[in-house]
């Protein structure tokens, strides 16, 4: 591609300072009081995706927050590639441990990002990533390069599980035919190991609720005598592993894939260096599934995780009371033929049979997802890999990531394309964390690497 390095090394400047504009608006669906936010947000985005050249941007309403629609069609018998991403945020609390406040961007160097990180809630997950395609876009059709057909799908509720554009792309099946989907919002290996995530998990994710006494009591009086929900709840919670960290509900490893021996040995040819990985997180050890290594235990293996867990007194100083109710909140993540409707129905039959008289249990699914795999030898994961080959200079390793993006497996379902996932992250990151960045060089890589992705793959179309 012709002088996709000058084109980025004279607006470098720009391009982060429109990505900090955009990391100043606080786009957090999760949260209603940040409604007009979000609508600020997806605006901008529009405005972005007008200036880089799409010739037909709109705002589709949902019932929730906007999705962002563009695009751009040169010549039908092209090939079309449909990019999607997400606008919204996460949360940015605990607030008080950031260094810098979450919507106020600030550059700062760091040990794995010596040439600057942007940090604020975004930067990397995924307003960084998303905008990388919206400045390949606009150095493609201003240097006329634009190869191929492109959609826009730039969406507002993802960190809350994406139900509304579920029904978008149920309904719209013809606006949004293309010959592939491109996504970053994974990450990569390091800055000198590209890799292509191959593989997303699934997720169910539930609400349990233990009720025991109608009311809250003295844990003098009644302590000892009758079931305390918080107690039976943290041992309801401690079965659900074995010794060996297997999950212990009845059928949950039913369908699980099972990777070969001669997949395994591939996938541990990738660069991984424990004591660095205990070190960045200040642990002694791993923890996890027996049998496992640590890269497995969080790509290829399902697991169960207590996200939140509160009831009773946790105000300051001390209260001497039993609850009448505890609650917690647990996430499940999914590999490929688990399905996740099916498993939330598991979770919740062996939940419930496990609870001992004396208290109630309900448990809410809140959302959910199936896991996702492509295949190496597709157009799509080819021509990214010859990409990451001019610009890293280096074959990108394939890689399964433990995170979800459970809209995937929806685009494949209904729009019948496979995703190509072309993330530029870091695990160290910090995305949904507090301190949350993203390199500038990360940045400005997928930048430069994203047009020859285009490239590629109209070349490799023919
Ligand atoms: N971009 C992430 C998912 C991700 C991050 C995948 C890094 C692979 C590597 C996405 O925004 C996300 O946070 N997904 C949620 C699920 C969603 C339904 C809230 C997740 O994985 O927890
Ligand atoms: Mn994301
Ligand atoms: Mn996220």
């Amino acid at each position: 591609m012709n002088n996709i390095q000058s084109y980025i090394k004279e607006h470098k400047t720009r391009f982060i300072n429109e990505l900090i504009e955009l990391l100043k608006i606080p786009s957090v669906s999760a949260d209603s009081a940040y409604k007009n936010d979000v609508l600020k947000t997806a605006e901008a985005v529009k405005t972005s995706l007008e200036n880089a050249g799409c010739n037909h941007v709109e705002i589709c309403p949902t019932q929730g927050h906007p999705i962002v629609y563009g695009e751009k069609v040169i010549d039908k018998n092209l090939p079309t590639i449909l990019v999607y991403g997400h606008y919204d945020v996460q949360p940015p609390d605990p607030i008080n441990l950031w260094d810098s406040p979450p919507f106020e961007p600030v550059i700062k160097k760091t040990d794995l990002h010596p040439e600057g990180a942007i940090f604020a809630r975004g930067a990397c997950d995924d307003k960084g990533q998303m905008y990388m395609h919206v400045k390949a876009m606009e150095f493609m059709t201003t240097t006329n390069q634009l190869p191929c057909n492109v959609k826009f799908m730039i969406e507002g509720e993802e960190e809350i599980g994406s139900v509304n554009l579920a029904t978008y792309v149920k309904a719209n099946h013809d606006k949004l035919k293309n010959d592939v989907i491109l996504i970053s919002d994974t990450g990569m290996i390091a800055n000198d190991v590209p890799s292509i995530t191959t593989g997303l998990r699934g997720l169910s994710y539930v609400e349990v609720e233990v009720t025991g006494p109608n009311r809250d009591l003295h844990s003098g009086l009644y302590g000892g005598a009758v079931a305390n929900p918080i107690n039976i709840l943290a041992k309801m919670i401690a079965s659900l592993h074995d010794e060996n960290n297997h999950i212990t509900i009845p059928g949950f490893y039913d369908k699980v894939e099972e990777l070969s021996k001669e997949e395994r040995a591939e996938m541990a040819k990738a660069p991984f260096n424990l004591d660095a990985y205990k070190k960045a997180l200040n642990i002694e050890a791993v923890y996890g599934e027996t049998g496992y290594s640590t890269n497995e235990r969080n790509s290829i293996r399902p697991t169960l995780d207590v996200n939140g867990i509160w009831g009773g007194y946790t105000g300051e100083g001390a209260k001497t009371v039993i609850a009448s109710k505890a609650y917690a909140k647990i996430s499940m993540r999914l590999v490929p033929n688990q399905d996740w409707e099916e498993i939330t129905q598991l979770f919740k039959t062996h939940f419930e049979n496990i609870a001992p008289k004396g208290v109630t249990v309900n448990v809410k699914p809140h959302h959910g997802g199936q896991g996702y795999v492509t295949p190496i030898d597709s157009i799509g994961y080819q021509a990214a890999s010859k990409a990451y080959q001019d610009t890293f200079g280096k074959t990108p390793i394939p890689q399964r990531s433990g995170g979800s993006i459970p809209i995937v497996s929806l685009f494949e379902q209904e729009l019948k394309s496979k995703t190509i996932l072309m993330g530029f992250g870091l695990d160290s990151d910090a995305i949904h964390s507090p301190n949350e960045h993203f390199g500038i060089f990360n940045y400005l890589k997928g930048i430069e690497t994203i047009p020859l992705f285009y490239k590629y793959f109209t070349e490799l179309s023919k």
